[in-house]
């Protein structure tokens, strides 16, 4: 079985018995992993996910509550097998109660912008999982601290009570499987489900509704007693919802709260609402100000145990955008934030894109305040190695860390312990490929859409280039690119989105000059003779980029081909590694020639540019 970072764990300590506690397997994990060692594990129940770790001389002692000692014990594990030195006194309890992988995992077996295969929990329309491969998902989550997993699609495809009545016992064996590793489940719940269960209707303030619901979430807890909550997709993209009603997400919200409170739920409810029939003749929408302008007047009115998970970016977990305004808008309600581990835009786990800065950039921006709740959708699947591409794991693994200690979150020491862990390299080897992996985003970034301006990708399947692809569609998702200039400007000028930020943000992205080069084209309208900051013009930039970023990959290609990935890892990288040369040179000769074309401008330092 394929192992990713765990290959340099101790075997697992092959008990399947259901009592296994996440603190009789933490002892059992150090035993294992440290067989010499002096050890006292103290549980205090009270302390939860925290733990607290003392040296004395030969003994160690680690005290905390029953998942605390689990995430201490992995914390030891990792620091030890990566060669990190520990100091005699440690202390650590995670910054968010929820930290979450979402998995988009359909009941037929097959996974919305799956890029791993195959889903590892689902075929044929129920549940059908390999439970080795299951512990071994767990132990991935809990070895960096993830304690939820949300099962299924957001996209709530099966029949509406499936997962809710007929599949409940399967549900329940599988949260056991996952409960030593500290790790609930969670489900997506169709918001019209009572509508499909002979109840007229799916108002949330119709009392049969509520009855229903409340009747559905007793039947499920008596099941899955400690089930994390329910995630909600409602009036997005063809989703069901309240606004069916004439109610508002909140009332929607607040009502599946209810039935989730006597049992200690949380409503995760997602905000990524927008107009997808927009016309593109229509320049007075806008959509990335959509989730704010719907989500702000509802700001403090949301029950206690909803939290409203919101996007990274305001648009779609594009290669580039800047923080949503919503995550800095809502101070009186409880937020969580979702980032997407599957490479939909990304690269889809063939071309190399790895998140580690991304992380620290989305958190720059990010205040502490009132975020509850980390989300990731899953890049997860049934493919040998699980992600596809096997250098895809590190993002699951820092985004663990991550949801840990934001604060003390350091993307390249995250990745070297992956590194170290996964494929055990030190020198020369280690450095190179952490070079690699760091600079995949911006390499990725440079082949593909320019400065910020997303959605230049092939419609629906999302990898390869198409310009225009989006431009006269329904998705709000335009470039609006002519023969002189690109881009919409989004400042209090143009659309208005800016005046969505507080104050600061605002202030840096309504100028030109202190808007970062990266996101030029997201917030700003540009000439293509337009002088970036070092001087060159925006239609040279982009060509540079673009040279660069395909001459980039193929280094990188050569670069991977040379280190010695064991099989059947470095098979599985070399063949990605030729199809991301490829995709990066289509890339650049499309999007060279495109804007080209439009503005006649020839590249100065004289490179093939195709008519
Ligand atoms: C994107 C993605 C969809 C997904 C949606 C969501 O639009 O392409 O497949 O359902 O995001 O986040 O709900």
């Amino acid at each position: 079985m394929h192992l990713n970072w765990l290959r340099s764990f101790p075997a697992l300590p092959d008990r399947q018995d259901p009592d296994l506690t996440p603190s009789a397997l933490a002892r059992a994990e150090l035993e294992s992993a440290f067989p010499g060692w002096d050890l006292t594990l103290t549980l205090s129940p009270g302390m939860g996910d925290t733990w607290v770790y003392d040296r004395i001389g030969r003994s160690v002692i680690l005290t905390g509550g029953e998942t605390g000692l689990l995430y201490g014990a992995y914390a030891l594990i990792r620091a030890g097998l990566a060669g990190r030195a520990l100091p005699e006194h440690l202390e650590s309890a995670p910054a968010y109660g929820l930290r979450m992988i979402d998995c988009w995992d359909n009941l037929d077996g097959s996974i919305e912008r799956g890029y791993a295969g195959r889903s590892l929990f689902f075929e044929g329309g129920r549940f059908a999982y390999d439970p080795a491969r299951v512990r071994h998902v767990a132990r991935m989550m809990a070895s960096v601290g993830l304690n939820v997993l949300c099962v299924n699609n957001v996209n709530v495809r099966q029949p509406a009570q499936s997962l809710m009545d007929g599949l409940l016992p399967d549900l329940s064996a599988l949260a056991d499987l996952f409960r030593p590793f500290g790790v609930r489940l969670m489900i997506s719940v169709d918001f019209s489900a009572p509508l499909g269960c002979g109840v007229g209707s799916a108002d949330p303030l119709s009392p049969e509704v509520r009855q229903w619901w409340a009747e559905a979430a007793d039947r499920i807890y008596a099941e899955v007693p400690d089930l994390a909550g329910f995630l909600v997709k409602a009036d997005s993209e063809g989703q069901p919802g309240p606004h069916t009603y004439g109610r508002t997400h909140a009332e929607g919200a607040n009502m599946l709260a209810e039935a989730l409170r006597p049992h200690g739920g949380t409503v995760v409810w997602r905000c990524f609402v927008y107009n997808c029939k927009q016309d593109w003749r229509d320049k007075g929408t806008d959509r990335p100000m959509a989730a704010y302008d719907t989500y702000k007047p509802l700001d403090g009115q949301f029950a206690e145990n909803v939290i409203l998970q919101v996007k990274n970016g305001p648009f779609d977990f594009q290669v580039r955008e800047p923080l949503s305004p919503l995550l800095l808008g809502m101070s009186r309600t409880p937020l969580g934030l979702e980032v997407q581990l599957a490479q939909e835009y990304t690269g889809q786990q063939i071309d190399l894109y790895t998140m580690a800065t991304l992380w620290k950039e989305i958190m720059a921006d990010l205040p502490a305040g009132n975020i509850r709740a980390m989300a990731a959708v899953s890049n997860l699947g049934r493919d040998e190695n699980y992600f596809g591409h096997p250098l895809a794991a590190v993002n699951l693994f820092t985004f663990g860390r991550l949801c840990w200690d934001p604060a003390g979150y350091d993307p390249e020491a995250a990745v070297t312990e992956w590194i170290r862990l996964s494929y055990g390299f030190t020198g020369a080897e280690e450095n190179a490929l952490r070079g690699w992996m760091l600079r995949s985003r911006e390499i990725y970034e440079k082949y593909t859409a320019p400065l910020g301006l997303c959605w230049m990708v092939n419609p629906h399947t999302h990898y390869g280039p198409n310009p225009w692809g989006y431009e006269f569609d329904l998705w709000g998702t335009y470039n609006r690119a002519d023969r002189q200039a690109v881009g919409i400007d989004r400042t209090g000028a143009g659309t208005g989105y800016t005046l969505q930020y507080p104050p600061a943000l605002r202030e840096r992205y309504e100028n030109p000059q202190t808007c970062p080069d990266g996101l030029k084209l997201f917030f700003h309208r540009m000439a293509y003779d337009a002088v970036m900051a070092d001087g060159r013009t925006l239609i040279q930039r982009i060509y540079d980029d673009h040279f660069e970023g395909a001459r980039e990959a193929e280094a990188m290609r050569d670069a991977l081909k040379a280190l010695p990935f064991p099989a059947p890892d470095r098979q599985v990288i070399a063949e990605r590694a030729d199809r991301q040369a490829e995709n990066a040179r289509e890339w650049r000769d499309v999007v060279n020639t495109f804007f080209r074309r439009l503005s006649g401008a020839d590249d100065a330092r004289g490179r093939r540019i195709y008519d």
